[in-house]
């Protein structure tokens, strides 16, 4: 651990054993020069995101998700423009400086319909970040929203080791392309992120460590990981979730190894325990993502079973956050909350 603190990066077999043999202790020393790294570059402050779940319908079948194309029995919704932007007015209220506009991959909003989403977001509120993720795109695409106004793009590469991504995902679906979409983001210009589920089902720790290298050799702006939860409609409903302990300690090593990166502790984190996002901050994190969808639908994007948050007000949890980030010592920003290379 002090090697990779020094070096940011160890060998496949380094990570790997790290992986096997870590205890609380080892853990303890981790977190603890994961903080004093993260203190460095961006204090004690934490970055709010204000998440919009703008529609579940999705062409893909990924078999771990939820919202996932063959689970007939999720009721799908889409949020219309003012809605979207309803969103964006509440939670720049609320002092969000940040919008993720996530959803499934929903031909309905083509490339027009998305840009113009994105135009009129960029227009109102142009002292805010807009981030995407919805999903693989073709780099024309990813272009045409970029200049409309969007900033950063979030899209995890799920696993980086080609057969167990063969696993989660149906044969149309290949990590090779995932990681060309990646690529071709970085290529624009915008903030990218990555990252992967931890203990999703058939995952070694020498899976870990190469999402762990790929990322490395990424240089992603952010990343997103959290536990893999099941959900009683997918063929993965009897598998087991990833480990607080697996997920926490994967962030630890994630902020030695991309110090300056934007780590958010999951609502995956806060479901799988109650103190997950405090955790997972006190881990190295440095980003939460509240939910700012419409109350009527939020319990219908659900990814997971038991997912968090599902019944409150986007001002509750605004509130929650600032709390529960207090009770650790953090402190929530009022910022755009930028990568520091990207400021
Ligand atoms: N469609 C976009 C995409 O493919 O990137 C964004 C939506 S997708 C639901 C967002 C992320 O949710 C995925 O990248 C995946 O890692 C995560 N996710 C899906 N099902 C999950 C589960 N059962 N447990 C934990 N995370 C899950
Ligand atoms: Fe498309 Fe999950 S399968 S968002």
């Amino acid at each position: 651990i002090d090697r990779l603190a020094v070096c940011q990066v160890l060998s496949a077999e380094e990570f790997t054993y790290l992986i096997l043999n870590y205890d609380q202790e080892v853990s303890d020393y981790l977190f603890e020069k994961a903080r004093q790294v993260r203190t460095r570059y961006y204090n004690h402050d934490v970055y709010i995101r204000g998440l919009i779940e703008f529609t579940n319908y999705c062409r893909n079948d990924c078999y771990y998700c939820g919202i996932r194309s063959g689970n007939k029995k999720a009721i799908r919704y889409r949020l219309s423009k003012d809605e979207i932007l309803g969103c964006c007015e509440t939670g720049y209220l609320l002092g969000f400086r940040t919008f993720v506009l996530q959803g499934g991959e929903d031909g309905y909003y083509t490339d027009e319909r998305m840009a113009d989403i994105i135009r009129s977001i960029r227009d109102k509120y142009p002292d805010c970040a807009i981030t995407l993720s919805v999903g693989e795109k073709s780099y024309e695409t990813y272009k045409l929203f970029f200049d409309a106004g969007a900033d950063r793009y979030l899209l995890r590469h799920e696993t980086a080791n080609e057969e167990h991504y063969a696993r989660l995902h149906p044969a149309k679906l290949s990590g090779a392309a995932r990681k060309n979409c990646l690529y071709d983001l970085k290529k624009i210009g915008y903030q990218v992120g990555s990252g992967f589920m931890v203990g999703s089902p058939c995952q070694t720790a020498g899976n870990l460590a190469e999402d762990l290298l790929f990322l490395k050799e990424l240089q992603p702006q952010m990343v997103g990981i959290g536990p893999f939860i099941s959900h009683h409609d997918t063929p993965f409903a009897k598998e087991k979730s990833g480990t607080l302990e697996l997920t926490l300690f994967m962030l630890g090593l994630l902020r030695l190894m991309l110090p300056k990166a934007l780590l958010p502790s999951t609502t995956a984190l806060g479901t799988i325990h109650p103190k997950g996002r405090e955790l997972g901050i006190l881990a190295g994190a440095n980003v939460v993502m509240p939910n700012l969808s419409p109350q009527g639908v939020r319990d219908k994007y659900l990814l997971y079973d038991n997912k968090i948050c599902t019944g409150d007000e986007a001002a509750e949890c605004r509130q929650c956050m600032e709390r529960r980030m207090r009770s650790i010592g953090y402190e929530v920003v009022v910022s755009r909350g930028d990568n520091v290379d990207f400021r």
